[in-house]
């Protein structure tokens, strides 16, 4: 029997935040969270495991794959190319997780690619870590439930937890490891929701989130956002079952300045000097989120979202979206030599084996 399987999982954007962990060698958030797989991020993950191979081989696609590809076969030209050190290990890591389920030790390839660029404003960990869970269990045969692949998952990434499950998905926080599992609000079907990912820059952030997790607890603001978060995500969940747009971009919109207050706030000391806190929005950022309070008194209806990095997401209803585009364009215009690039995602699917 071949050892071998491919699978595709979507990225994530999540509408209550995962901003600091209780554990963070279990990735324990220190709250439940929300989101939505959006339907144009994608890794495909192909995990063969060959008694052959002495160490584990992390290769990855530079070009990104299509999105209706669904095999990493073609139309590739270029080989892959093996995986920086720190991704590598991060594999290797979630690698070892899985054989310990199956009791096996053999060495595997993995090959990886994304549906869309890094420095995109979406993190690729989420659906990077799903596909390779969904793909390594299935390569050894491993019948694994949902609850028990996001388990995995969350492992590799905490968010990568929330990519497992179809459409919309609640992160259960929990207190151990084996009850902090994402589950389905509602499937993608629910609600035509779209998000339009505004890419002002492509700089890889200075921060990465898993340093701005540590640095969170620093922040005063902290427990002040924890204190409000359970009913703010009981009103963001019921606003997804209601379709209640209005009362999910009111809460969505304050709890992303929630998140970034704090990462504003996190003092710290790095490179040996002391900063005030993690800046992850750059002046373009500011631009697009004073433009929709104005756009929103002129009757658009669009929220935004942002994560660990300057890309905006702007959220509405299907039938807005090509309002929303022009509105973002026009703005464009407003300075010489600005081109933003447009990501329009709707609700998507489960992790899946594919091909
Ligand atoms: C800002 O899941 O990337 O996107 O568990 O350390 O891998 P690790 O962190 P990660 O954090 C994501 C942070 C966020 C918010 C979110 O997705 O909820």
């Amino acid at each position: 029997m071949p050892h071998i399987a491919t699978a595709q999982a979507h990225a994530n954007l999540a509408f209550v935040k995962y901003w600091g962990k209780a554990d963070a060698t279990l990735n324990l958030p220190l709250n439940n969270s929300i989101s939505m797989n959006l339907s144009e991020a994608t890794t495909i993950t192909t995990v063969e495991f060959d008694d052959s191979l002495p160490a584990d081989q992390v290769l990855l696609h530079n070009s990104t794959v299509q999105q209706d590809q669904t095999q990493l076969t073609l139309p590739f030209g270029e080989a892959p190319q093996p995986a920086g050190a720190g991704f590598a290990q991060r594999v290797v890591n979630q690698l070892d997780r899985i054989r310990a389920v199956a009791s096996i030790r053999t060495r595997a390839r993995v090959t990886t690619a994304n549906s869309f660029p890094s420095g995109a404003g979406i993190a690729s960990s989420a659906s990077g870590m799903a596909a390779l869970t969904v793909a390594a269990a299935a390569a050894l045969g491993l019948n694994l439930d949902q609850r028990t692949l996001s388990i995995l998952a969350r492992r590799g990434s905490g968010s990568a937890c929330r990519s497992i499950p179809a459409g919309f998905v609640e992160w259960h926080a929990g207190t151990n490891n084996d009850d902090s599992y994402a589950s389905q609000i509602a499937t993608p079907e629910h609600w035509p929701l779209i998000d339009l990912a505004v890419v002002v820059s492509r700089e890889p952030k200075k921060v990465p989130s898993s340093e701005g997790h540590q640095l969170a607890l620093g922040s005063p603001f902290s427990q002040a956002r924890l204190n409000t978060l359970p009913e703010r995500t009981g009103n963001i969940r019921r606003a997804i079952h209601e379709r209640d747009f209005e009362t999910f971009g009111r809460e969505t919109e304050a709890e992303a300045l929630a998140m970034h207050t704090i990462a504003m706030t996190s003092a710290h000391v790095a490179d040996g000097s002391w900063r005030s806190g993690v800046y992850y929005w750059l002046p373009d950022t500011l631009e697009l989120l004073a433009a929709v309070q104005e756009w929103r008194a002129d009757g658009l209806e669009v929220y935004f979202t942002l994560d660990a990095g300057p890309t905006v997401h702007l959220l509405c209803l299907a039938d807005q979206a090509s309002a929303v585009i022009d509105a973002v364009r026009t703005l464009e215009t407003e300075r010489d030599g600005r081109i933003w690039e447009i990501m329009r995602n709707e609700p998507a699917g489960a992790a899946r084996v594919i091909g």
